[in-house]
């Protein structure tokens, strides 16, 4: 787990109004998931993710996808503060440490890191590291290989809108795109929540009828499309505002192994 190995680093990471705390999932997950691999975010929402295991572990480099263009402009703009906080490099300080050097009065003084950073993907480190791209996960094709993805709060909006195939053809593609052994991190979401959704929206009151897979059969249906689970993760945080019931949100975190033989 992230504290065994860093310590508590919690405040060298706090970004109070841009980015808040470390995510507690990827806390909770081994580190081993995101040293020195490749990492693919999908659904990185306004980056937040992406850029934290970018910068706090040795990472490769990190793709974050998301389909809203809106956010994944936020998310370059995140990234852009995030790389423009990080304190000059030296041999005795890791880069865990020198995140938010820079106050940010200086950051709004002088301005941030530009977009220059943002050419091609490459193993440079952060923020070279990290790129972001605004694609729909169900029509991305991918020639690069990945050793690790997270699939976070994500599962429900596929199989909403794409339904089983899509679904099923999601778990196939992240199948295709991960390393041998590569690690498929996956939150899914509660039927609850499915339920809720489409009280909401009715677009998605019309694809509940047709949807015949449920998240408790995610385990088998992954079983059976080349993956092996290796551990399953508990964080809790405290719930946003907009909870109905006060106390802690407990996610857990599935970890599943890409089959070395399927
Ligand atoms: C609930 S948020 C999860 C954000 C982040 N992964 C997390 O767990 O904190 C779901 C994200 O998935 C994105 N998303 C939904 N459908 C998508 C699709 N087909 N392709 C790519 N991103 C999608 C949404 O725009 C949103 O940012």
């Amino acid at each position: 787990m992230f504290t065994e190995r860093y310590g508590n680093y919690q405040n060298y990471y706090s970004m109070r109004g841009d980015g808040s705390v470390l995510d507690s999932r990827i806390k909770a997950l081994p580190y081993d998931l995101f040293e020195n691999t490749s990492v693919l975010d999908v659904g990185c929402n306004n980056g937040t993710i992406t850029t934290q295991v970018a910068s706090l572990f040795n990472v490769k480099y990190a793709l974050g996808i998301d389909i809203d263009l809106t956010l994944i402009k936020k998310a370059e703009k995140h990234l852009e503060f995030v790389a423009s906080r990080i304190g000059p490099s030296n041999d005795h300080c890791p880069m865990i440490s020198r995140h938010n050097f820079y106050p940010i009065s200086s950051i709004k003084k002088f301005s941030r890191i530009q977009k220059k950073f943002q050419g091609s993907l490459n193993e440079q480190g952060f923020p070279h590291n990290v790129q972001f791209q605004a694609v729909d996960i169900q029509r991305w094709q991918s020639k690069k290989r990945f050793h690790t993805i997270l699939a976070l709060s994500i599962t429900k909006w596929i199989h909403l809108n794409g339904l089983d195939e899509g679904l099923l053809a999601f778990f196939k593609n992240m199948h295709a795109v991960l390393e041998t052994d590569g690690a498929l991190i996956i939150e899914p979401q509660s039927w609850d929540s499915y339920l809720k959704a489409a009280k909401k929206n009715s677009i998605f009151e019309r694809s509940l009828p047709k949807i015949r897979i449920r998240p408790e059969n995610f385990p088998e249906i992954l079983e059976q499309n080349g993956f092996d689970l290796q551990t399953v993760v508990s964080s809790e945080d405290t719930k946003p505002k907009n909870y109905e019931q006060k106390g802690f949100l407990k996610r857990d975190v599935f970890v599943y192994r890409k089959k070395r033989n399927p």
